[in-house]
């Protein structure tokens, strides 16, 4: 009998069986037992390729169940960032805006706030301009000096040439006064006297001049006046106790009272 490798051990289970005659039986049907177990094993191979193939289908539907229903939520997520990023783009547009308006409000400040301190600045000048000049007022009233509109005056007690008269004026930090109009006059002629004021025509003959330079615009001369008597009369004084018209022209050499005059700015 030719066993191969296959059958040697399903013979060896039959010798170990205490009657020859089975043992002969179950060797004689070798051939069925091998055919059994071929026909399990293609049952077991059959049974687990179904196995794997149920699990693949299981696998395939819930890939497909996830393919089919992905799209939707992906949409649904895709529509809810558009939204959302559309929402900040209109955000940061109201942001930027505000930014604009912000920054130009705040421009707008400095810029007040810069005038307010030059303005500030100003005003800080001016007071102190004020404080000194108010200290210059002072100063004057408290030598004897007396006020009208924007100067004060000093009336000498002594008699001087009109060029003393006026060095005199100009060491006081002043100058022979300059009438400039009526209302002035008025004012001088309470004084009584007769008195050196500034007006000249020393540089050119009939083109007076006061001290500063201008020309002579108010004219209040006495009548007959000027006239130049004897050929010499360059200096004026006013003779308070006259009229309104009151100026004549006298020889420079003469000695009279004299006024002098300071402009004082508040
Ligand atoms: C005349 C003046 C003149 C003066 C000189 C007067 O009588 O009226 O014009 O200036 O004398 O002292
Ligand atoms: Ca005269």
């Amino acid at each position: 009998m030719v066993v191969d490798k296959g059958e040697s051990e399903i013979t060896i289970e039959i010798v170990n069986l205490p009657d020859t005659s089975a043992r002969r039986s179950h060797t004689g049907e070798g051939g069925e037992v091998t055919t059994a177990a071929t026909g399990g094993k293609l049952l077991g191979c059959i049974a687990v390729s179904f196995c794997l193939m149920c699990i693949l289908q299981a696998s395939l539907n819930i890939c497909l169940r996830l393919a089919l229903s992905s799209p939707p939520d992906i949409d649904c997520n895709c529509k809810n960032l558009t939204d959302e990023r559309d929402n900040l783009r209109r955000i940061n547009l109201d942001i930027e805006e505000r930014y604009k308006i912000l920054t130009e409000e705040r421009d707008k400040l400095r810029r007040v706030l810069n005038d307010s301190a030059l303005q500030l600045n100003s005003q800080a000048e001016e007071g102190g301009k004020l404080e000194s000049q108010l200290n210059v007022l002072k100063h004057y009233l408290q030598q004897g000096w007396f006020s009208f509109s924007d100067s004060v005056y000093y009336i000498s007690s002594t008699k001087k040439t009109w060029q003393d008269s006026r060095n005199d004026c100009l060491q006081r930090a002043a100058d022979l006064v300059i009438i400039g109009s009526t209302e002035e006059q008025d004012f001088i002629k309470q004084h009584q006297k007769i008195m050196w004021i500034g007006l000249t025509d020393r540089e050119m003959e009939g083109m007076w001049k006061w001290v500063d330079g201008s020309p002579l615009t108010t004219s209040l001369w006495d009548s007959g006046e000027p006239n130049s008597a004897g050929g010499n009369e360059d200096c004026v004084v006013m003779n308070s106790f006259k009229n309104v018209n009151s100026w004549n022209d006298e020889r420079c050499e003469n000695e009279n009272f004299w006024m002098c005059e300071k402009k004082i700015t508040l």
